[in-house]
């Protein structure tokens, strides 16, 4: 085991995060473990490991056992991620249900399942936003979750260093981004336009019911599947799919697979999945 880091306390911790989160704490990760739960240690004044993993077993701690998975999860995202998937959205997707949507009156809908800093929902905001200037009275909403409450403080604000949007269309910079001055130099805000169009919840995969009620014409849950093994993964899949409306899609990412996983959806193209 990783220094400082006992056995008996590993496993409390990884089962503490599983039974949260369904995220599989694997023992390559014992190292980074080790050294994260450290510093919590220290900054809560305890002895040890063992006493914080102590603490924790018997607690109903709610706020400590989110930090404690805010420590061992994986946050990484970016602007235009997985480019691919925009381009469906853009250039398939939505072509395929405006018409429909136009002739019945109703609102579109996407949500972003585990949208991490925000850069994801974001993204679909601009590339839906684009494509709605010629279609001005279509009704459109993106939910954007995360199970990280730290997360979705970060991303509702809309706040983004200037190299983290590198990867926007020049154009879509200048139209939906405004550059902050002074001691926010250095930085760029989402307008308040487009913010307005991504709501912000927080929302475990797992809970016993999604606060989402509507259905949905698209759904990204990119880059968490990976997290979780086969069983969760199945769970997660099978309740988003239940979100979609007929013929909605369900996007993950491009380096996770739905391989094992028992599903009823149709696969479309890399990473895209379509509801029968
Ligand atoms: C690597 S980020 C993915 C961000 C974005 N979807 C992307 O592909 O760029 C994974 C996110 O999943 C969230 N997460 C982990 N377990 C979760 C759960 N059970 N329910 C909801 N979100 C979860 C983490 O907090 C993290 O922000």
């Amino acid at each position: 085991m990783a220094a400082g880091l006992s056995s008996q306390a590993y496993q409390t911790i990884v089962g503490l995060v599983y039974r949260h989160s369904h995220i599989r704490v694997g023992s390559d990760k014992a190292m980074m473990l080790s050294n994260r739960l450290r510093k919590r240690v220290a900054t809560l004044g305890l002895a040890s490991v063992d006493e914080y993993a102590e603490y924790l077993k018997g607690s109903q701690d709610q706020e400590e056992i989110e930090q404690l998975v805010d420590m061992v999860s994986t946050n990484h995202t970016h602007f235009f991620r997985e480019d691919g998937h925009f381009s469906f959205v853009a250039n398939t997707a939505l072509p395929g249900w405006l018409p429909e949507l136009k002739k019945s009156g109703a609102p579109l809908r996407l949500w972003s399942a585990a949208c991490s800093s925000g850069e994801e929902p974001y993204t679909l905001a601009l590339v839906v936003a684009q494509l709605m200037q010629q279609h001005p009275d279509q009704v459109w909403s993106i939910t954007a979750s995360d199970i990280s409450k730290r997360m979705l403080a970060f991303a509702a604000r809309g706040i983004y260093r200037m190299n983290s949007v590198d990867p926007v269309p020049r154009e879509l910079l200048e139209r939906y981004f405004q550059q902050g001055h002074g001691e926010w130099e250095g930085t760029c805000r989402v307008k308040a336009e487009l913010r307005k169009m991504v709501k912000f919840q927080r929302i475990n995969l797992f809970q016993a019911r999604y606060p989402v009620t509507d259905k949905q014409h698209i759904i990204f849950c990119r880059n968490v599947l990976m997290y979780f093994d086969n069983p969760s993964r199945a769970t997660a899949v099978e309740r988003l799919t239940d979100m979609l409306v007929p013929g909605g899609y369900l996007i993950i990412g491009n380096s996770e697979s739905l391989f094992g996983v028992r599903h009823s959806l149709r696969s479309v193209q890399q990473g895209v999945y379509q509801r029968a």
